[in-house]
């Protein structure tokens, strides 16, 4: 079988393609990116035996899918994704997301391709104790014009439904390393501060609230068993490794940098919402999650040290 990886040299994806040789039904990966954020260093030492083949495209263009040759999944990735920049970059993130996600969408019907879609878990933003994916549409309230992209895509994807075959996976914040790893999320950000010595920036409400994150083992693990199990059931589900306050994150991360300083800032984004997202639906299923967002922040530390 063949996989097309969209996005293939940003955070998830380069996880993903060193990865690749795990997941057994797949012989051939097409990877896309058009490394507008410079992320060349993910193509570097690629193994041999890996059989990819990389195209530098630009996935708004209708043409890009054009000669890729015969696939049988997608797992799409690419997208503009710095959430609290999208209140700025406006127009060119709806754009962008939306003309790569039709793109996609249409060349996967018309060739009948298994499509894996990535939204995330901040489409949910109402004040709650827990949400699920069956919640009430009051409950999907999304805070920025990434997340409201996310809805967008979910929902052409549902008016889609009889046409094609796919899975929606709403992730939570990434945490962890990989080839093309970038620092605009919680974790990482945190980390890369600890080692530089800088003040940590965190925004004044965020430091109790409950937000979703997800280590991108078990991210990995979510592509791997969608793919091994046929999961494309035109469902969504809730990935992440587990529920933190801004307070557990820089408490994992005092293990490693005792002498850590905060620094309190405001944020366009509305934080003043704490809430817990469920990952039971995927559970249930079977699939089993690790949970390893301390080692996560161990490792990323650890590629800090010395500096
Ligand atoms: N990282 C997270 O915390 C997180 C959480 C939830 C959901 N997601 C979603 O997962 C997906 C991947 O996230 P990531 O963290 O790997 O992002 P990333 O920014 O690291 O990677 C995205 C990649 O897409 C590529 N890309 C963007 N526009 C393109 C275009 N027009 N044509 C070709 N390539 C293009 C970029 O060059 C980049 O390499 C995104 O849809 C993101 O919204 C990420």
């Amino acid at each position: 079988m063949n996989l097309l990886i969209t996005g293939a040299c940003g955070h998830i994806g380069s996880y993903v393609v060193q990865n690749l040789p795990k997941i057994k039904k797949i012989k051939k990966t097409v990877l896309i990116d058009n490394l507008e954020f410079g992320r060349h260093n993910s193509l570097f030492n690629n193994k041999k035996g890996n059989k990819i083949r990389f195209y530098l495209s630009d996935l708004k263009d209708k043409k890009s899918l054009n000669e890729i040759g015969k696939i049988d999944y997608v797992i799409h990735l690419a997208s503009m994704t710095n959430a609290e920049n999208s209140f700025k970059d406006k127009k060119k993130m709806y754009d962008n997301n939306l003309g790569c996600f039709k793109n996609v969408l249409n060349y996967c019907i018309k060739n009948k391709c298994k499509l894996i879609h990535i939204s995330s878990t901040s489409v949910y933003g109402k004040q709650t104790n827990i949400v699920d994916e069956d919640c009430e549409k009051k409950f999907l309230k999304p805070q920025s014009p990434y997340a409201d992209i996310k809805l967008i895509e979910e929902n052409i994807l549902n008016k889609n439904k009889k046409k094609i075959k796919f899975v929606i996976l709403r992730f939570g914040t990434i945490a962890g390393i990989s080839p093309g790893m970038r620092f605009h999320t919680a974790v990482n950000k945190f980390c890369f501060l600890a080692s530089i010595k800088k003040p940590i920036t965190v925004y004044k409400t965020a430091m109790n609230q409950f937000r979703p994150y997800l280590s991108l083992q078990d991210a990995f693990m979510a592509f791997k068993f969608c793919i091994d199990k046929n999961l494309f059931n035109n469902e969504k589900y809730n990935i992440l490794s587990g529920n933190f306050t801004v307070k557990h994150i820089l408490d994992k991360i005092k293990k490693y940098k005792k002498n850590i300083k905060i620094n309190y800032i405001s944020s366009p984004i509305m934080n003043q919402l704490s809430y817990h997202v469920s990952n039971a639906k995927i559970c249930e299923k079977g699939l089993k999650l690790k949970n390893s967002i301390d080692s996560d922040v161990k490792d990323t530390i650890k590629l800090l040290d010395n500096i």
